[in-house]
């Protein structure tokens, strides 16, 4: 057990994005995107790489360190079947992980980020 981390470093970044994504794959709604994408097995060299990309993105947020130079809504228009409901179980399951690695107001911030680009995602896909 880790204690809660009250500020936002590249390390604990990295935590919580290798806590979410496990979360995210058992979730019957969120699961099934991102294994026809990137397989079930979260170990695979897929996997491993998507995991640093998000881990360069989130510092790029946080942080400002511009780790992370992608168009993050782009992959998301080749996702048929993509929902309001699976971006709230996404969102709801982010805000579950933040919640086991930072204090409340560092989780916050994921929390408030999160909830933003979620919303312009869904305006940009017309969900
Ligand atoms: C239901 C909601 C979502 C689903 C199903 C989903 C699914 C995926 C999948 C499968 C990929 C990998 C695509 C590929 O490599 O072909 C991806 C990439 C990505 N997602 Fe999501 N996503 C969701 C919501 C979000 C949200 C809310 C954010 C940000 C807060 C986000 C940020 C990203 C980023 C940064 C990438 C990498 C883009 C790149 O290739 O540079 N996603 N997503």
């Amino acid at each position: 057990m880790h204690t809660l981390e009250n500020s936002i470093n590249r390390e604990n970044i990295e935590r919580l994005v290798r806590l979410f994504y496990p979360m995210i794959l058992r979730d019957e709604i969120v699961g099934p995107f991102f294994i026809e994408k990137l397989g079930a097995d979260i170990e695979s060299a897929v996997w491993q790489e998507h995991l640093l990309l998000i881990s360069g993105f989130w510092a790029s947020v946080a942080l400002g360190d511009g780790a992370y130079q992608g168009n993050p809504l782009a992959p998301h228009f080749q996702m048929p079947g993509i929902s309001r409901e699976a971006f709230e179980h996404w969102l709801a399951l982010f805000a579950e992980a933040a919640d086991q690695v930072y204090t409340p107001q560092a989780g916050e911030f994921f929390k408030t980020r999160s909830g933003i680009i979620a919303g312009n995602f869904m305006r940009n896909l017309g969900l």
